[in-house]
């Protein structure tokens, strides 16, 4: 059980500076582009109604389980994922670099969309996308070409790309508490204030109820079919920003001293609320869409990834009285969301790189700054950036989260066995206590369960491959990124460490548990 000793008083560690900061930057984190460019068309392509009873069960067995854990680990060993991983049991630091190397890869093509959306948010005020959004999106905007290795860098795409990165760099650099935190206690309200009038003005447009009737009707049949379900558990992985170190570090800047679990429900809920409220916005849109062009909903096309949000959108937005106003709101609200979870996503990994490397934070945010940007720049701001994005979306989520998510719980509950210790400390810190069935959950259930949705994803790249895609593009953009993204954890892990790790370290609070 937990000792009676205090918190260790002198700690030289940026924190949030209340709880409501810390709970807004998780919010900030969770609320992104997957709950407004991804989760309505997923909803909508596996089953509408339907898919919220795989999609609540995911966030009941598995998102929240993993962001309890994801927060028991960051809160009790105080660190980004390589060195909070290590402390719990030395090997388990390559898997901290597996999940960072994750965010890195997740974090270059992000941004990429919120520079796609910070240009429609100025497009958007005098609808400069015309008649032929898709043309204007992939011909002029993009300038898709096939899928090669394109070194035709697009200033459109690239420009806003820079400002999206520098403005990274000044938050990263700002730190925790007068950058991250600040940033999301004046995001976060903005957002939900501007995607509520979004989703006020789509429900009194004509049709907007034959959108939601789309949405929500439910094909029970879907329940059936397995990627259903893998898009359910990978939809609440990226959308909750858990098992890829991101929520680890976020938890380890909480005072030692913290409401963990409660906390948690409040983010898993909120952002949850968000997707659902999402979900309807777009939908009666689509409906208005719709009912504008006399066709069902299910017969408008691209309704689901980046050409909902940058084709479908656009061109509803044309037809809609005042649709700029519409537009403008709607792709700010994109790049508020997208902006304040790249954060997220980013700090894990500068504050990795400055644990190890023993690097000061203004130069940690720089160097993560100026690599992630030139990569990010020199692959998607390309004319074959669409399809390497994609590619890359796909592998690191519905492959890299999920073995990532796998191999955590194993390695937590099974291989060094510190369940009990994490269920511990989580209930000498929070109000809300975790049961037993919490290391049920999270060592039987949501690998055994998440192993079974893995092959059958592998068996269907291995044998179907990727949108038609040829071979050699996904296995460099596919296979190849995730081989490269376990060879760098490898690597990292291997070099010595230069910075905080600390042989006095101790954890809070003492635990009879651990010591076993
Ligand atoms: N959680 C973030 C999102 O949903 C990554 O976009």
């Amino acid at each position: 059980m937990a000792g009676t000793n205090t918190a260790p008083a002198a700690e030289q560690r940026d924190t949030w500076t209340h709880n409501t900061g810390f709970i807004l930057a998780a919010i900030g984190s969770a609320v992104g582009l997957g709950n407004i460019w991804r989760f309505p068309g997923v909803a909508y392509e596996s089953g509408g109604g339907a898919f919220l009873i795989p999609y609540l069960l995911a966030l009941l067995t598995a998102g929240i389980p993993i962001l309890f854990l994801d927060y028991a680990i960051g809160h009790r060993y105080r660190a980004a994922a390589p060195l909070a991983y290590r402390r719990m049991a030395k090997p388990a630091e390559t898997l901290g670099w597996f999940q960072i190397g994750l965010s890195f890869v997740i974090a270059v093509y992000y941004a990429a969309v919120v520079a796609w959306s910070l240009s429609y948010f100025v497009y958007a005020f005098d609808l400069r996308w015309g008649e032929d959004t898709l043309g204007f999106f992939t011909g002029e905007y993009l300038q898709v070409g096939d899928p090669e290795i394109s070194t035709t860098i697009v200033s459109s795409v690239a420009i806003p790309l820079v400002l999206v990165w520098a403005a990274i760099l000044v938050v990263l650099a700002l730190g925790v508490s007068r950058g991250v935190q600040r940033v999301n206690v004046i995001f976060i309200p903005l957002l939900v204030v501007a995607f509520l009038g979004l989703v006020i003005r789509a429900l009194t447009l004509p049709g907007a109820a034959d959108g939601l009737d789309a949405l929500f009707t439910p094909n029970w049949s879907a329940l059936l079919d397995l990627n259903v379900w893998i898009s359910a558990y990978a939809q609440i992985f990226f959308s909750l920003s858990i098992a890829f170190g991101i929520m680890v570090t976020y938890a380890s800047f909480q005072r030692r001293k913290a409401n963990m679990t409660s906390s948690g429900l409040v983010v898993a809920f909120a952002n949850s609320s968000f997707e659902i409220l999402a979900g309807i916005g777009v939908f009666a849109t689509l409906g208005f869409f719709a009912h504008q062009q006399q066709v069902a909903v299910a017969d408008l096309e691209g309704l689901t990834g980046p050409i909902l949000s940058f084709v479908t959108f656009p061109a509803v937005i044309s037809e809609m009285p005042g649709g700029n106003i519409f537009g403008v709101v709607f792709f700010a609200a994109l790049v508020l969301a997208g902006f304040t979870s790249l954060i997220s996503i980013l700090l894990g990994v500068a504050a990795s790189m400055q644990e190890k490397f023993g690097l000061g934070r203004r130069t940690a945010a720089l160097a993560v700054a100026v690599v992630s940007a030139s990569i990010s720049i020199a692959l998607f701001s390309t004319t074959s950036g669409l399809l390497a994005l994609d590619t890359v979306d796909q592998f690191a989520n519905n492959v890299g989260i999920v073995l990532s998510a796998i191999v955590m719980t194993v390695v937590v509950v099974w291989v060094f066995r510190r369940g009990e210790v994490l269920r511990q400390h989580l209930n000498a810190v929070s109000t809300f206590k975790v049961g037993r069935v919490w290391i049920f959950l999270l060592g039987l259930l949501v690998p055994a369960f998440l192993v079974v949705m893995l092959v059958q994803k592998l068996i269907t790249l291995v044998t179907e491959g990727y949108e038609g895609l040829p071979g050699w593009y996904v296995g460099l953009f596919g296979w190849g990124m995730l081989a490269l993204v376990i060879l760098a954890a490898v690597v990292l892990t291997a070099l010595p460490w230069k910075g905080r790790d600390d042989p006095d370290f101790r954890a809070w609070p003492d635990l009879e548990e651990e010591k076993r």
